[in-house]
C-alpha cells in the first residue's frame, strides 16, 4: 500500500484523513479524486497542497463517471482505495434524494468495478452507525448486526455497504468497511448540527433543536475516526466491517449546553423545533472490534465538543463565505417556515 486515492478527499472527515495519512506515512502519495460539491472544498487541502508537494495530486472527478475514475487510478498507480465520497446529509437526503442514490450506491459500485477490473485493487468503504438504524433498550449495534437503515441518507449507505460485502464474496475483492459515529471537528460543512449551532450562536442567532432534544449520538473527534481507518486499512481483516466511535453516547441538549457554555453564550438561544421526520432517536455502537486491534479514542465528547467550538471561533476565514452562499437559500428551505415548538428559558 503506497498510492491511494481518496475519494471525497476535499469534504470534511476525507481532508482530515488525507492530512493524516501524509503525516503518518512518509512513503505514501495521496490522489484526491473529488467532484467538488457545495461540501467539497479546495480550500480544506490547501495546506496540504503546500507541505507535501508532489506527495499530493488532486483531480475534480465524479465516482460516478467510470471513464474519469479509470483513468485516475491508472494515471496515479493506484494499489488502494479509500471511499469517502457521498452526499452525507440526512436532512437534505429527506428532500432531494435523487444525488444520494447516484453518489452512495451507484459511484461505490463504479468505484469497486473499477477496482476489480484493475486486478483487485485494495478496497476500503467509509460508511456510518446510521445503516444500523436507531437503537433500542441498551443495545450497542454489533458488527454483525441486521443493518436496518429509516432516512434516505442511511439506505444509500447501507446499499453501499451490502455491495462491498458481494464484491468481497463474489469476486474476492480485498475490501473493509469502517462504520463512524458522528463525527466532528475542523472544516465540516455548517449544516450538520454541531457548526450548525457554533456559527448561528457567534452570530446571537437561535439554536433550531429538532423535538425534544433528547435523541442521542456519539459525538466523535474527526481524528478518532481518522485513527481508526488507518487502523482497519491495516489490519483490518478483508471481507470484515469494523465500528469506531467512543461506545458512549450523549443527548443533542447536553451537546448543546456544552457548545453553548464553552462559548460563553445564554441557554436562551435554544428554540425546540419541529421534529425532523423519521428523526433516529439513538445511536450507539459497540467498538469492541476495533479496540481488540489496538485502537482506542484519544477524546471524550465534551473534549471533542470543546475543540471544535474553539476551531470554528479562530477560523472564520472558512466558515463565513460559506454561510453567506448556497448555504443561505438551504437554511431559508429547512428552516424558514418550521414551527417553533418553545423557546429555552434563560
Ligand atoms: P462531506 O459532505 O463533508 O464531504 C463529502 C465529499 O464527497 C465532498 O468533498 C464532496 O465534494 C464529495 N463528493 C460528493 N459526491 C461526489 C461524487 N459523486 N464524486 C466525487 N466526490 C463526491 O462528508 P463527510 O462528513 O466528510 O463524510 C465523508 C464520509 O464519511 C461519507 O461517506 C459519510 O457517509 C461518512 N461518514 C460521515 C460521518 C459524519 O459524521 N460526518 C459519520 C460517519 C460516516
Ligand atoms: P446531524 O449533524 O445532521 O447528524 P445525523 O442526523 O447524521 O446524526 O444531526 C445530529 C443530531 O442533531 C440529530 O439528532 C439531529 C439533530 N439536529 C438538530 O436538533 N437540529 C438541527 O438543526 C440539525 C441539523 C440536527
Amino acid at each position: 500500500m503506497q498510492n491511494l486515492l481518496v475519494t471525497g478527499g476535499a469534504g470534511f472527515i476525507g481532508s482530515n484523513f488525507v492530512r493524516y495519512m501524509l503525516e503518518k506515512y512518509p512513503d505514501y502519495r495521496v490522489v484526491v479524486f473529488d467532484k467538488l460539491t457545495y461540501a467539497g472544498r479546495r480550500e480544506n487541502l490547501q495546506d496540504v497542497a503546500a507541505a507535501f508537494g508532489d506527495r499530493y495530486a488532486f483531480v475534480q472527478g465524479d465516482i460516478c463517471d467510470q471513464a474519469a475514475v479509470r483513468a485516475a487510478l491508472i494515471a496515479h498507480d493506484v494499489d488502494t482505495i479509500v471511499n469517502f465520497a457521498a452526499e452525507t446529509h440526512v436532512d437534505r437526503s429527506i428532500m432531494d434524494p435523487d444525488a444520494f442514490i447516484q453518489t452512495d450506491v451507484y459511484g461505490t459500485y463504479v468505484l469497486l468495478e473499477a477496482a476489480r477490473d484493475l486486478g483487485n485493487l485494495r478496497y476500503h468503504q467509509i460508511s456510518t452507525d446510521e445503516v444500523y438504524g436507531h437503537i433500542h433498550g441498551d443495545h450497542r449495534s454489533l458488527e454483525t448486526d441486521n443493518l436496518a437503515p429509516r432516512s434516505p441518507y442511511a439506505a444509500s449507505k447501507a446499499a453501499g455497504d451490502h455491495l462491498v460485502n458481494a464484491y468481497h464474496i463474489t469476486y474476492d475483492l480485498p475490501a473493509t468497511i469502517s462504520r463512524g459515529a458522528n463525527n466532528i471537528g475542523p472544516f465540516q460543512y455548517p449544516e450538520k448540527v454541531v457548526p450548525l449551532f457554533v456559527t448561528n450562536a457567534l452570530n446571537d442567532m437561535p439554536l433550531p433543536v429538532y423535538g425534544d432534544g433528547r435523541q442521542m449520538r456519539d459525538y466523535q473527534y474527526v481524528l478518532d475516526h481518522c485513527e481508526g481507518v488507518d487502523l482497519v486499512l491495516h489490519a483490518g481483516a478483508l471481507g470484515e466491517a469494523y465500528n469506531i466511535g467512543t461506545g458512549r453516547e450523549m443527548t443533542n441538549l447536553r451537546m448543546v449546553e456544552i457548545l453553548l457554555d464553552e462559548l460563553g453564550k445564554p441557554r436562551s438561544l435554544i428554540q425546540h423545533v419541529e421534529d425532523r421526520q423519521g428523526h433516529d432517536r439513538r445511536y450507539c455502537m459497540n467498538v469492541d472490534k476495533l479496540m481488540a486491534l489496538g485502537w482506542e479514542p484519544d477524546y471524550t465528547h465534551e473534549e471533542a465538543i470543546r475543540k471544535t467550538v474553539r476551531w470554528y471561533v479562530n477560523n472564520p476565514w472558512w466558515w463565513e463565505p460559506i454561510r453567506s452562499g448556497e448555504f443561505k437559500e438551504y437554511y431559508q428551505r429547512l428552516y424558514g417556515d418550521r414551527q417553533i415548538i418553545s423557546e429555552a428559558a434563560e
